[in-house]
């Protein structure tokens, strides 16, 4: 996992074995960032309070956020990743 910059934005990009994938950092349940979470196979789990995300859709899977975490699509051209925000 990587956090990075995107203007005013921190978007952490996570690599699973099938690609990169790109979500808001702040926790949607009460803003924690989630790149001091737990990635656990296709989720992330955040830290403060448990919600769980699926990396790929950012689905909400457990915990107290009620909101999916919000997604961006990656895509890696020449080694370099782009973000569509
Ligand atoms: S801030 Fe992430 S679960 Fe509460």
């Amino acid at each position: 996992m990587k956090v990075v910059k995107a203007g005013d934005r921190e978007i952490l990009l996570i690599k699973l074995e099938s690609g990169i994938y790109a979500l808001d950092n702040f926790c949607t349940h009460g803003g924690c960032r989630l790149g001091y979470g737990k990635l656990e196979g296709e989720t992330i789990r955040c830290l403060c309070h448990g919600s769980v995300f699926h990396v790929k859709t950012g689905e909400v899977l457990d915990g107290l956020a009620t909101k999916p975490q919000p997604t961006y699509t990656v895509i890696l051209k020449d080694g370099q990743i782009t973000l569509t925000l």
